[in-house]
C-alpha cells in the first residue's frame, strides 16, 4: 500500500465542495451559542494523558481502548483529546476563569481523536462543537444548555430528531441503585455479552446502553434509576422537566441513557436521529458536578453538551436541508497584452478592496480560454482589458448570465453599479 497518498483510516479530507458547508455551520453554531451568552474558548489538541484518565474515567471505553497516547521527546505521556470537556475544565482551573464571576459560559470547536472502528458517522478524527456552563446547579442551567442545542436543530430545520433525557443521580442515590442493579444483572449473568460481564462490577449502568440484543432484553427488566433518586436529585429532575416545558421543548424520558463517560451526575441527555444509520446520536451531554474539583479546582457545578459536526452534516444532507451558497466569483477580469494584464490586476485589486471576489488570468491563457475559464468558475460578470481599454479608460462589463454589456469610464461608476 502506498502510504504517501493514503490518508490514515478514519480521517477525512474536506474538499472545497464541502468545506464551505463546514464554514457556514461553524459560524452559525458560534453565533447561535452567543445568543445565549456563550463565548469561545480554544484549548490544545493534546493534553497530559492523566487529565483524561481522571476525568473521562479509567476503565471507560474511551480511556481504555480509544485514546491516541504517546510519549513525547521529553518522555511525558501525551494524549490527543478524545473530547472537549476535560481540556476546557482544565483551562478553567489553570486560568482561574471562575474568579471572573459565575456562571461562565464557554463554547468551543474541537477536533477530537478516538481509535474506534470507522463507519458512517464514526471517525477516528472528528469535530465536536461543545458548550460548557460552569457555576450553576440549577435545573434552569441544564434546560438552557438543552435549549441551545434544540434551537440549533430547529433553526437548521432538522426534522426527525428526538431529545431523550434521564437523571443518573448523585453518588448517594447511585450507591443504593448499583446494589439493586448488580444483583439483578448477576441473576442474568449467563445472558450478558462478555463486555457487559466485565462491566458488571465497575460500571453496571453501561449494561443498559449495550447494543447486544440479549443485553437489551435483560436491561428491559432492570431496576430503573429514576426510582432510586434522592430527594434533591428527584426535585432537580422534576424542575428540569418544567423548565423544558417553559422552553416548549419536547422530550422523552429514557432511563437507559447513561452516557459512556464517567464524569456525569444527575441530568444526562442525547439528541438522536434515525436518518443517519447506526451512529444516530448527534448530540450528547449532561451535568458534571464533581469534575472541576476532581482535577484540583473548587467545587463548581457544570453542565454541557457536544455536537458531532460530521453527524450533523450527514443529517443535514440526508434531509436536504442545507441551503447554503458557496462563494463564487463576482468578476473575472480577463486581459490581452502586457499593458492590459497590468491594468486588469489594478482593476481587480480595486474591486477586491471593495470586497468583491475577483479573478484575473494567472496562466497566460488566450482570450478564448480565459472566457471559458470565467464560465467554468461561474463568474457573474466579466471584462476584458486590452490596449484599447488601457488607452481609452473605458471598460465593458459583461453580465455572464444574460450576455448584456454595460460601459464604464471610471472605476467608481463600475463599483457603484456592482454594489
Ligand atoms: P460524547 O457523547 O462522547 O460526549 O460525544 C459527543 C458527540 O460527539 C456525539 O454525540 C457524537 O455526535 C460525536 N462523536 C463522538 N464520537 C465520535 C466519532 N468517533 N466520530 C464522529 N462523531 C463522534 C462528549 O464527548 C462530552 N464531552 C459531551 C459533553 C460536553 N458533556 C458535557 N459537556
Amino acid at each position: 500500500m502506498n502510504l504517501l497518498t493514503k490518508r490514515p483510516k478514519g480521517t477525512q479530507d474536506i474538499l472545497p465542495e464541502e468545506s464551505y458547508k463546514w464554514r457556514f455551520l461553524e459560524n452559525f453554531l458560534f453565533k447561535q451559542a452567543s445568543l445565549y451568552g456563550f463565548d469561545e474558548i480554544r484549548t490544545p489538541v493534546f493534553e497530559h494523558t492523566e487529565l483524561f484518565s481522571r476525568s473521562v474515567g479509567e476503565g471507560t471505553d474511551v480511556v481504555e481502548k480509544e485514546m491516541y497516547t504517546f510519549n513525547d521527546k521529553g518522555n511525558r505521556s501525551i494524549t490527543l483529546r478524545p473530547e472537549g470537556t476535560a481540556g476546557t475544565v482544565r483551562a478553567v482551573v489553570e486560568n482561574g476563569i471562575y474568579n471572573k464571576g459565575l456562571p461562565q459560559k464557554l463554547s468551543y470547536l474541537a477536533n477530537c481523536y478516538r481509535y474506534e472502528k470507522p463507519q458512517a458517522g464514526r471517525y477516528r478524527e472528528f469535530n465536536q462543537f461543545g458548550l460548557e456552563m460552569l457555576g450553576s446547579d440549577s435545573s434552569s442551567a441544564d434546560a438552557e444548555i438543552i435549549a441551545v442545542a434544540n434551537s440549533i436543530f430547529k433553526k437548521l430545520s432538522i426534522e426527525d430528531i428526538e431529545l431523550q433525557i434521564n437523571s443518573i443521580g448523585c453518588k448517594e442515590c447511585r450507591e443504593e441503585y448499583y446494589k439493586e442493579l448488580k444483583a439483578y444483572l448477576e441473576s442474568h449473568k449467563e445472558s450478558l455479552c462478555p463486555t457487559c460481564l466485565n462491566r458488571l462490577e465497575t460500571r453496571p449502568m453501561r449494561v443498559l446502553d449495550c447494543k447486544n440484543p440479549s443485553c437489551i432484553d435483560i436491561s428491559k427488566g432492570a431496576p430503573n434509576i429514576l426510582d432510586y433518586l434522592c430527594e434533591d436529585c428527584n426535585n432537580h429532575f422534576e424542575m428540569l422537566k418544567e423548565y423544558l416545558s417553559a422552553y416548549d421543548i419536547k422530550y422523552k424520558i429514557n432511563p437507559r441513557i447513561v452516557r459512556g463517560l464517567d464524569y456525569y451526575t444527575r441530568t444526562v441527555f442525547e439528541f438522536t436521529s434515525n436518518s443517519i444509520g447506526a451512529q444516530g446520536t448527534i448530540c450528547g451531554g449532561g451535568r458534571y458536578n464533581g469534575l472541576v474539583s476532581e482535577i484540583g479546582g473548587p467545587e463548581i457545578q457544570c453542565v454541557g453538551f457536544g455536537i458531532g459536526i460530521e453527524r450533523l452534516l450527514l443529517l443535514l444532507s440526508s434531509q436536504e436541508k442545507m441551503e447554503i451558497n458557496k462563494d463564487e466569483c463576482d468578476v473575472y477580469v480577463g486581459s490581452m497584452g502586457e499593458a492590459g494584464k497590468k491594468k486588469a490586476i489594478e482593476i481587480a485589486e480595486k474591486l477586491r478592496n471593495n470586497s468583491f471576489r475577483v479573478e484575473v488570468d494567472i496562466s497566460d491563457k488566450g482570450i478564448k480560454a480565459q472566457m471559458k475559464f470565467a464560465n467554468k468558475i461561474n463568474a457573474k460578470y466579466s471584462m476584458i482589458i486590452g490596449d484599447n481599454e488601457v488607452s481609452s479608460g473605458i471598460i465593458k462589463l459583461k453580465n455572464m448570465k444574460d450576455g448584456s454589456e454595460k460601459e464604464f469610464s471610471v472605476i467608481d461608476g463600475l463599483l457603484n453599479y456592482l454594489n
